[in-house]
């Protein structure tokens, strides 16, 4: 897949998330922001804690501020942006949480540097759990 209108833009919004990533233990700084189909951006930062299990990813910040601004459908695309020579990539715990709101997710993987690589959240996490298992 290929980036879409905007798509950079939302990228831009993650590296600014990511700099304000609280990663003093593993200096792995994530940054990550969810985009719905009214345009109106989420993001998110990884933000470590002494107890190190605490530890939350920044693709769940940025579900957890959609959710919390009461965007829980209709959610178009995440990009994900580290400073790495290589891409990122969503944990499972994150596919698992964003499976949940957004089956159709597109995910923007981005470095600071300029790589990029377009996915989807179905290509990521194949067969999910879902509420609907619950049904
Ligand atoms: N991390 C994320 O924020 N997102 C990912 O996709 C993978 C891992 C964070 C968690 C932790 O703060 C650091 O990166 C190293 O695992």
């Amino acid at each position: 897949m290929s980036l879409g209108p905007g798509d950079e833009d939302l990228i831009r919004v993650a590296a600014l998330a990511r700099q304000r990533a609280y990663a003093p233990y593993s200096k792995y700084r994530v940054g990550a922001a969810i985009r719905t189909r009214r345009n109106k951006i989420y993001s998110g930062a990884n933000v470590e804690n002494a107890s190190y299990g605490l530890t939350v990813c920044a693709e769940r910040c940025a579900a957890w501020a959609a959710v919390a601004a009461g965007e829980t459908k209709d959610w178009d695309a995440i990009a994900i942006v580290i400073d790495d020579e290589r891409l990122p990539t969503p944990c499972g715990a994150c596919r698992q949480v964003l499976v949940e709101f957004a089956p159709d997710l597109r995910v923007i993987l981005a470095t600071t540097g300029g790589l990029r690589n377009v996915t989807t959240l179905a290509a990521l996490l194949p067969e999910p759990f879902r509420p609907e298992n619950l049904a």
